[in-house]
């Protein structure tokens, strides 16, 4: 047997009937033997077991990171400095039911988050739009994140305000975009004719901070709250995934819940060298000690899942992208530059590099065995769309030689395949589970803390003396201890009348 076919044979790995190969690594059974030893010595098994025993493993912010309660349908206790969670996990879960029954004539949500309150409903609505037969409320589903207002002036221009509902979502409910982005919607329902107690009826809240959202004049029954235990980018299995409930029912909400619950019980346990957020995430480990590499690339060959890669862009750089670790000390690795979109349409963009490249990138393929749509084209260009995948991750680990140095591909590119049965809520679950359960793998091994942010705060702050800066419409702003040089010139540049 050759080499390649005794790594393929040992490389697949399946869970829940989705399959991982991991053949075109390149990593010999003694390798991987190291891989999960080092693994076991960073104490990694005991990591699990603390994450979802509700541990403070969130030291910085002296909390448990206990997403996993959130899909945890079985309702086994799940305790919190000895506090059961379920009960109230499952209250929000009788209410999000509730709603979607309660909610007739709406033709238009406006979903108003961002960040980890915004692209995991957004990315779950695109993709199970794509699911064969998925019956929709047909509502239409506008997520408005950005503080530019042409997203706000689109979503306005289309939307009916007599038969929207507003939903703000906001973990800490002081996010600057979405409470400005609330405060247009609100006014645009007065602006309409809304009476006030018609605004009340449509303003809906899901956040941690119910004092805020009462504040803001979203009434009490209207607001579904989330507990700080939750990170924002681990929240869409809250009632930050409302839409999906909404739109697609309840039930589909319960099967998207389920397909994650399977694969925290998988990640829980499975032994680590059958493990696949574990696998996935030494993979990665292998290949940054050997290559040092500086980014990765998540290719879904499945249109539906285009909004995957934003999504997994927040969960690994927000979770793993810090230089210090647990204890502060540096690290000598952290998170790469993690980025994608849906093939074969990347094919057409960045794989030049990816083959032809200085820079080695490990790289995700996603594919999903059945075709995404009930048309008649569907299954001949479905058998395309996964050549397409085949043949690159083949053509990255082969490499080709040629006389012309322009015609050779090196090889030895290391990439991964994840096959998906089909596209539906449940593995939808599962695939985003699979991922957040590998960032914390990841985190876990590189002794990061994988749930907090403290880096994104510091570019909020400094941002307030330049607006302030900007409204006073001077063009002669000196330098100051809030701004520097080089920015003065530049508000002075944006406030110039040239
Ligand atoms: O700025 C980063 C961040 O804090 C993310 O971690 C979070 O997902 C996003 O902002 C939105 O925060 P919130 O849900 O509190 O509005």
């Amino acid at each position: 047997m050759s080499v390649q076919a005794q790594l393929a044979n040992q490389s697949i790995h399946s869970a829940l009937d989705m399959v991982l190969d991991t053949a075109y690594q390149g990593i010999d059974t003694a390798h991987w033997k190291k891989l999960f030893a080092s693994a076991r010595q960073s104490q990694l098994e005991q990591f699990i077991v603390d994450m979802f025993a509700g541990k403070h493993i969130n030291n910085s912010e002296d909390r448990p990171a206990l997403h996993s309660a959130l899909r945890n349908l079985s309702k086994t206790p799940v305790l919190i400095d000895g506090k059961d969670v379920m009960p109230a996990v499952t209250e929000v879960w009788h209410r999000i039911e509730a709603l979607c029954n309660k909610w007739v004539g709406v033709t238009d949500v406006i979903h108003i988050g961002i960040g980890g309150s915004d692209f995991g409903p957004r990315l779950a609505i695109e993709a199970l739009a794509h699911v064969p037969g998925i019956e929709s409320r047909g509502m239409r589903m506008h997520f408005l994140a950005n503080i530019d207002t042409a997203e706000l002036a689109r979503i306005l221009a289309r939307a009916q305000p007599h038969s929207t509902r507003v939903i703000v979502v906001s973990k800490s409910f002081t996010t600057l975009e979405t409470s400005m982005n609330a405060k247009a919607v609100v006014a645009w329902l007065k602006d309409s004719g809304c009476t006030t107690s018609q605004i009340a009826h449509a303003l809906y809240a899901v956040t941690a901070n119910i004092p805020a959202a009462k504040g803001f004049g979203v009434s009490e029954e209207n607001i579904f709250p989330f507990w700080d235990w939750v990170g924002g980018r681990y929240s869409v299995w809250s009632a930050v995934g409302l839409p999906i409930a909404l739109q697609y029912g309840f039930e589909t909400f319960k099967q998207f819940l389920a397909g994650a619950e399977a694969m925290d019980l998988h990640f829980k346990n499975a032994p680590l060298e059958q493990n696949l957020p574990v696998i996935m995430a030494l993979s990665l480990l292998y290949q940054q000690e050997k290559h040092d590499i500086k980014a990765y690339a998540a290719i879904p060959y499945a249109d539906a899942l285009d909004w995957f890669p934003k999504w997994l862009q927040q969960l690994d750089m927000e979770s793993n992208g810090k230089s210090v670790d647990r204890d502060g000390k540096p690290v000598k690795h952290s998170s790469p530059v993690v980025f994608g979109s849906a093939g074969s349409n990347a094919q057409h963009s960045y794989f030049q590099l990816f083959h032809q490249g200085t820079e080695i990138i490990p790289i995700d393929f996603i594919a999903v065995r059945e075709p995404m749509s009930d048309r008649p084209e569907a299954v001949a260009h479905h058998r395309i769309l996964l050549s397409n995948c085949l043949a690159q991750a083949q053509a990255l680990a082969n490499g080709k030689t040629a006389s012309n140095p322009n015609d050779v591909y090196p090889g030895k590119r290391p990439s991964n395949l994840l096959l998906l049965p089909k596209l539906n809520p449940f593995y939808l679950g599962a695939l985003l589970a699979l991922y957040e359960n590998r960032t914390a793998t990841l985190g876990a091994l590189w002794n990061i803390n994988s749930f907090d942010q403290p880096g994104v705060e510091y570019g909020k702050v400094l941002a307030k003396p330049i607006e302030k800066a900007l409204a006073s419409h001077q063009d002669d702003i000196a330098a100051s201890a809030d701004i520097d040089a080089v920015t003065a010139a530049r508000i002075n540049l944006l406030n110039s009348n040239n």
